[in-house]
């Protein structure tokens, strides 16, 4: 990754955190009895169709650039409850204002609460100036006219129209002018019909016809590249995460507080405990992939509902090795099911390929499942959890720090 430009890499970590986004929202759709799952690749295609829209309507560099990532991110205020905003007037102007504050946060902060305040806004509502939530109101809607199955030429005649018989009401003029000019475009079709659009999305605005000057945007790609804003994603998405299930209002971040506990009592220098906060509060990243229904299922789980679950260590590391993280942290991650005895998942990795830091979040995870609520059972008390992991050593468990974990935690 070190050889790909900075710019570049900005836009690989925040796909991947789009990405998790979009798994979640597939999952608020179905929630919905939604036969469409258009929460599929629902915010990279926004992003795609926004980027293309806004070049063509002269957004350029760190604009162009911030309205990517608006896209990307403009339905974060969804998770965990877009089943109830969707449809409703109210709500979703609610899921607007929550996700505009959550992005608030974010470098370029300003632009991006605008842009996702009001891209549930049209003509009809009231006059905006800025372009950017003009151009994420059509792509969002383009995209869910669109459906998810081959765009056929007659599909494109249809939705072209479609946008032609609203303007003016649902759609703001100069954007569906320019959407008008896109739409003549074979590759731009056929780019959606693959399915797959990181690389055309890069492609474009690093290739020729769209030569982005990084230099003009260096200090957002070092913001969002640098500690202090990729611990602040780590965060707000742990705590989406935990959102997500009405169990798990703060496991991310006890998980996290925990794993740092551990590795500070093992005089970690500060470069390694801060990694290990951040891949603490991204241990269950692919959590949002996994449907709400069986993270919240009272009563045992069948077999199919434990390999969804088990699933969600998968998607963390497909997630953030996406994202362009470094390797320990991926695997301090996304390793924390996997056992000593060779028996855990994703991966059934061998002890051996188990490194301390995966190790120390196993524990962490473990003792504080315990120690919460869950649908089937009241919390346990601190003695009983670390007794039940005192069980667990050898096969799940390293012993040596479950010693130390026993003098940090008791
Ligand atoms: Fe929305
Ligand atoms: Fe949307
Ligand atoms: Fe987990």
């Amino acid at each position: 990754m070190e050889n790909i430009p900075k710019a570049e890499q900005v836009v690989r970590r925040i796909w991947s955190f789009s990405k998790a986004l979009d798994l979640a929202l597939v999952d608020e759709e179905v929630k919905k009895g939604f036969e469409l799952e258009i929460g599929y690749r629902h915010g990279e295609r926004v992003g795609y169709i926004s980027v293309r829209l806004g070049h063509i309507l002269g957004l350029r560099d760190k604009d162009l650039f911030l309205l990517l990532i608006a896209g990307l991110m403009h339905d974060i205020g969804t998770v965990g409850g877009f089943a109830e905003y969707h449809g409703n007037y109210r709500l979703m102007k609610e899921h607007s204002e929550i996700g505009a504050r959550i992005l608030s946060d974010f470098p370029g902060g300003e632009i991006l609460e605008e842009a996702v305040r009001h891209h549930h806004q049209t003509p009809s509502d009231h006059q905006i100036d800025s372009i950017m939530p003009k151009i994420i109101s059509l792509s969002d809607k383009v995209d869910i006219i669109m459906g998810r199955g081959i765009i056929s030429y007659k599909d494109r005649a249809r939705i072209l129209n479609h946008i032609n018989s609203m303007t003016d009401k649902d759609f703001y003029p100069e954007v569906a002018q320019a959407f008008s000019k896109l739409v003549g475009e074979e590759a731009f079709w056929l780019s959606l019909n693959e399915g797959i659009l990181l690389e055309p999305t890069l492609d474009f605005l690093f290739g020729e016809r769209c030569i982005q000057d990084c230099s003009r945007f260096s200090d957002i790609c070092d913001d969002i590249y640098g500690e202090v804003f990729t611990d602040r994603l780590a965060e707000t998405f742990g705590n989406l995460i935990d959102q997500k299930s009405s169990f798990t209002g703060r496991h991310s971040r006890t998980v996290s507080g925990i794993a740092v506990a551990l590795a500070e009592e093992l005089a970690w220098n500060p470069k390694e405990v801060r990694d290990i906060r951040l891949a603490g509060f991204l241990h269950d990243f692919g959590k949002l992939a996994v449907p709400k229904k069986i993270l919240d299922k009272p009563g045992l789980l069948d077999h199919d509902e434990l390999m969804i679950i088990k699933s969600h260590a998968y998607h963390t590391y497909k997630l953030l090795s996406s994202a362009a993280f470094p390797k320990n942290i991926v695997e301090w991650a996304a390793y924390h099911h996997e056992r000593l005895d060779g028996r855990g998942y994703p991966f059934r990795l061998e002890a051996q390929y188990i490194t301390t830091g995966s190790r120390l979040m196993t524990i962490a995870d473990i003792y504080t499942a315990l120690t919460e609520e869950r649908p089937y059972r009241k919390p346990l008390s601190k003695e009983k959890a670390l007794s039940i992991l005192e069980k667990g050593v050898g096969i799940s468990v390293d012993g040596k720090l479950l010693a130390i974990a026993k003098r940090v935690l008791l």
